[in-house]
């Protein structure tokens, strides 16, 4: 995989053989993406109930519109299956993906061990002149420090004489994979400039999207963390404005879609907590590295700190509408709408939705969750509701925590049902003046109050 013209033709006459290790949110639509361009492709991952259920014929991304019938074809065609089995695997193919996890600890540092075991796997099996990518987030220079000694560590694999290596990190949205794979630039860095160039002739094949050449992969590793982080600070930004402008009774939404007028202003909006499998992750990996070079990125901190504390103000804004009920915490049942750390997907990764309902328990208060992507399911502990407006007679209060859709379209009045009319609305979904009508006791955040 070092010869440009050899991976030109292995391109067209479709045998270059692919192994994405990883097959979860991301590496399951990469590979099928892989397979749908003709190429034989093998997914693998330790999940030995994903790979049986996926050799089975069962998608399980639901919530990725579009991928289910690539699925469908890419299987009856034979050009997609998936194993446990990566030493399999990976003697039968020409060029590696990694999308493994890169998640962080409970005290929010960076978790690099997928990555580092299946590079150590690696170092056994990997064939003569693979070509291995890796798209998982990771720091910064992690792969030229860590991921290439690991692979070099036996001494049978010296980068750039028998295999070769280089990023391409992923940047996709969840729930909107397909259109992302298809229309988002892709960053490409390699280990030299052959590699780099190998990558892009081969995403170029599989994606057609512009490819944006980095000279190396660690600043391609740094744009990935850039854009992400951007978002989290630019939240924790708005987040700290909108509760000021609570006080002061302004409406944030009403502020931000007139200053997105003007045309170098990035809307971001506030809400009740950023989660999920990148934002916040992703600050810690800069912060991780701010470590490791003696730097400082004091306001990446204080944007984490902000977006952290964003949970308990929804709380204060539920324990303030019940206290004008003369209700108090211990006698209430709330109902959570919405657990996803996002809106139309399934996924409660580091959602704020857990910390909230764990800081109302421990006051006293009795939870109930909807969230139409879970129903029936047991999530932290507690059993989501089939059906919202049935359970609407048995609460005193709501709160929105993800603005799935099917909240976007609610009336209002809906919530006139429940046994006190407690709305609290952390996500700008719901029109105060609607709320006002209906004779809600209505909060919402950064909305004045
Ligand atoms: N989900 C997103 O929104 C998103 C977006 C862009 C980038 N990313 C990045 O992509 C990478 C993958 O994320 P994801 O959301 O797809 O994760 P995921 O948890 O959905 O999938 C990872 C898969 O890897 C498997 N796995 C774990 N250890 C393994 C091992 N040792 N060998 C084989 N398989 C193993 C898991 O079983 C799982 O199926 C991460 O670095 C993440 O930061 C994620």
């Amino acid at each position: 995989m070092n010869d440009i013209d050899e991976v030109r033709n292995s391109l067209e006459s479709k045998s270059l053989k692919v192994c994405v290790v990883g097959i979860g949110r991301i590496g399951l639509p990469t590979a099928l993406s892989f397979a749908k361009a003709g190429l034989q492709t093998i997914g693998v991952d330790i999940n030995e109930k994903l790979v049986n259920s996926i050799n089975l014929g069962n998608f399980p991304l639901k919530d990725e519109p579009g991928y289910e019938e690539i699925f469908n074809k890419v299987k009856k065609d034979g050009n997609f299956s998936a194993t446990t089995n990566i030493n399999e695997a990976i003697s039968k193919s020409d060029l590696i993906l990694l999308s493994l996890p890169t998640p962080m600890d409970k005290k929010n540092i960076p978790n690099y061990s997928a990555l580092e075991t299946v590079c150590k796997q690696l170092t056994d099996i990997l064939q003569p002149n693979s070509l291995i990518v890796v798209e998982s987030t990771i720091e910064p220079s992690f792969l030229e420090n860590n991921l290439i000694s690991i692979l070099e560590g036996t001494d049978k694999l010296h980068v750039g004489k028998n295999f070769t290596i280089g990023v391409c990190p992923e940047n996709a949205n969840p729930g909107e994979i397909l259109h992302d794979f298809t229309n988002l630039p892709r960053l490409v860095g390699g280990i030299d400039e052959q590699t780099t160039k190998i990558i892009t002739m081969i995403y170029d094949f599989v994606f057609s999207v512009e490819l944006i050449l980095m000279p190396d992969c660690k600043t391609a590793n740094a744009v990935k963390l850039t854009t992400n982080v951007f978002r989290d600070v630019n939240i924790a930004f708005v987040n700290e404005l909108s509760l000021m402008f609570e006080k002061l009774g302004i409406d944030t939404l009403k502020v931000l879609d007139a200053a997105k007028r003007k045309y170098n202003f990035q809307i971001h909006y506030p809400g009740a907590g950023v989660g999920g499998p990148c934002l916040p992750i992703n600050s810690y990996q800069l912060l991780n590295t701010a470590v490791r070079t003696d730097s400082k990125l004091s306001i990446i901190k204080q944007s984490r700190e902000i977006n952290e504390k964003m949970p308990d103000h929804v709380v204060n804004l539920t324990l303030d509408a019940l206290k004008k009920c003369n209700k108090t915490i211990k006698d209430s049942s709330i109902l959570i709408l919405g657990i996803s750390y996002k809106p139309d997907v399934k996924d409660i990764q580091l959602s704020p939705a857990e910390i909230i309902i764990n800081k109302l328990n421990a006051l006293g208060a009795t939870i109930k969750i909807y969230d139409p992507y879970y129903k029936g399911s047991q999530i932290f502990g507690i059993s989501v509701e089939k059906n919202m407006e049935d359970v609407l007679p048995e609460v005193d209060a709501s709160i929105i925590i993800t603005a799935h859709k099917e909240f976007r379209e609610v009336n209002p009045k809906i919530f006139t049902k429940m046994k006190t009319s407690i709305l609290i609305d952390s996500r700008g979904i719901i029109d105060t003046s609607s709320a006002k009508v209906a004779g809600l006791v209505f909060r919402g955040l950064g909305r004045g109050i």
